[in-house]
Formats: structure tokens, sequence, C-alpha cells
């Protein structure tokens, strides 16, 4: 039997987030409703969604589908540009939660900086005033490069995740460096790298005959070991529990270091000073 995950992060002000989670993009309708209510009995604990994705109300079916009780639950959604604004965050927040039939969210992000926009400095003082007012529980933000972020933490603000693009041609050293040493927690989207060719390669390959697992649990053990939040999307009930089923092993230094060197050096699929929504 598979066992339920057991890796949280400690975000701060007693937080624990599950590190490993369910991404939902692009599940749509009622297959995305039941992707999130068979991944929720399968064991995960963390769903992540947005308004873009259209899918925030299918989310919120799941989740009152699976019969888990709301606060076993981490749900993560996000916000997009028209919630560009101290108001606009409070805004965007409630319709979250009306999409989504949820009296609170666990984390909330700002999407993309949307950087000609100028207003995601003021945009991140509307969501610190939501979790001080208790309606919200942590806040964060998404794609923000280094400079960005500099931008609001010289603002006196810390968001608790900052959630890029990271697979192992995609390791973004500098975003997760320049996080680490704010204090912000990297979460990794597309962390299977879509499951690309690269799966194949010794260095996954390797470990994976060691322990008796797939390449796609090592990139995911391999995030969690390296202390990123990881989340994954699969809609296949073997491949939900497959990505979840890697609490029972650890690699060593050697291992998660031969898959930092496969590192392209290639920046994300999409560059965040020219494209957001
Ligand atoms: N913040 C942002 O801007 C942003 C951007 C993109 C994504 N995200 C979030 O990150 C989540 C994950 O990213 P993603 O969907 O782009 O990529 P991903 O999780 O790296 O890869 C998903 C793909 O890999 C397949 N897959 C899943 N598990 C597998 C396994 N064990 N072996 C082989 N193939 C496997 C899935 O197919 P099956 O479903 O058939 O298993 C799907 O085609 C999204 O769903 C979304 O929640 C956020």
């Amino acid at each position: 039997m598979l066992q339920q995950q057991t890796i949280s992060i400690e975000l701060g002000q007693g937080l624990q987030i599950p590190a490993l989670g369910l991404g939902t993009w692009p599940l749509l309708g009622e297959e995305a409703a039941d992707s999130v209510a068979r991944g929720i009995g399968h064991g995960y604990r963390h769903l992540d969604t947005t308004e873009k994705y259209g899918n925030e109300q299918a989310v919120g079916e799941g989740i009152r589908r699976s019969g888990v009780e709301r606060s076993e639950l981490w749900v993560t959604s996000k916000l997009s540009l028209a919630g560009h604004s101290r108001q606009g965050a409070e805004t965007s927040y409630v319709e979250a939660l009306e999409r989504m039939g949820l009296e609170y969210l666990d984390l909330f992000l700002i999407h993309w900086p949307n950087p000609s926009v100028g207003r995601y400095v003021e945009t991140c003082e509307g969501l610190e005033e939501l979790v001080a007012s208790g309606r919200l529980r942590s806040w964060g933000v998404s794609n923000f490069k280094p400079e960005q972020l500099h931008e609001v933490l010289d603002a006196g603000l810390v968001p608790a995740v900052n959630q890029i693009q990271v697979d192992p041609l995609h390791l973004q050293p500098l975003v997760i460096a320049a996080n680490e040493a704010a204090g912000v927690h990297t979460a990794a989207y597309s962390p299977l790298g879509r499951a690309g060719d690269f799966l194949l390669d010794p260095a996954l390959t390797t470990p994976a005959h060691k322990y008796a697992k797939t390449p796609a649990q090592i990139v995911l053990r391999w995030h969690l070991d390296s202390g990123r939040i990881a989340v994954p999307k699969s809609a296949s009930d073997v491949r939900q529990r497959e990505n979840l089923d890697i609490f029972d092993f650890a690699l060593e230094p050697a291992e998660r270091a031969a898959i930092d060197a496969l590192d392209s050096g290639a920046g994300p699929r999409l560059d965040s000073n020219t494209y957001g929504h």
C-alpha cells in the first residue's frame, strides 16, 4: 500500500506545506474534478491551480468530492493581471474563493510579475494585508526574477514562496540562490520537465535502477532532497501514485550533484520580462 506523503516544509508562522503537490494544468471540468478527487484519494494533500487554468471551480469540486477535511489540505491559487493592485489582490482573492467554493486559501501567488504594468509591489502589500487580517494563510509570487524579488524585499515584504520553472535541464540556479538568500522557498513548476527525453539520461536511470524507482521518481526526489516544493501534474492513476511513492529513499549528495549537472543553462520557456497575464 502506498504511504501518504511525509515531507513537509516549514514556511514560517507554524505553516507546513506538503512538499509534493498535484498540478492541475491543463485539466478542465470533470477531468480536473475527477483528477483532484482521485489524487487526494491516493494521498496528495496539496493542490495547485490558478484563475488562468479555468479549473478553479473544478478543483474545488474535486476537493469536496474527495471527502477529505479541508483543514488537511493545502490549496494554492494565483492571481492574474486584473489583480495587480492593492485592492485588486483582495478582489482577486474573493473571486478565487467564490469560484472554488472555499473559505480560505493556504497560499495565493502573483502568477506573473508583469513588470511593464509595474504594480507587483503594491499587489504584494495587498496580499500581506490579507494574511494580516487572517483571511489568507500565506502569499507568494511566481515567475519572479531576482531583480523583481529584490524590489519586493526592498519594500519590506517577504513572499513565502517563489514558484518557478525548475527541472533537470532548467535549474535556474541564480533564481534559486536569490530565493534562498531572501528566505523565500522555491516551488518547482513543470518539475518533471513535462517528461522530456532527459529522463533517459544515466544521471537519472542509474539511481532509478539502484533504488528500484522510475527516472520521474528520481527527479521528484531530487527536488525534495534539494529543499524544493514540487507540483507535478498527472491525470493518470498509475502516474499519480508513482509520483507520490518517493518517500522511502533519499538521494546521495553525489547523485543530486550529477542531476544538477544536467542543467543546460537555458532560462524558462517564458521570459517574465515580456510574458505575463
Ligand atoms: N506558475 C506557473 O506559471 C506555472 C506554469 C506551468 C505549470 N504550473 C503548475 O505546475 C504543474 C506541473 O507542470 P506541468 O504540467 O507543466 O509539467 P510536469 O508536471 O513537469 O509534467 C506533466 C506531464 O508529465 C506527465 N507525467 C506525470 N507524471 C509522470 C511520470 N511519473 N512519468 C512520465 N510522465 C509523467 C503528465 O502526463 P499524465 O497526466 O498523462 O501523467 C504530463 O504530460 C501544472 O499542472 C501547474 O499546476 C505553474
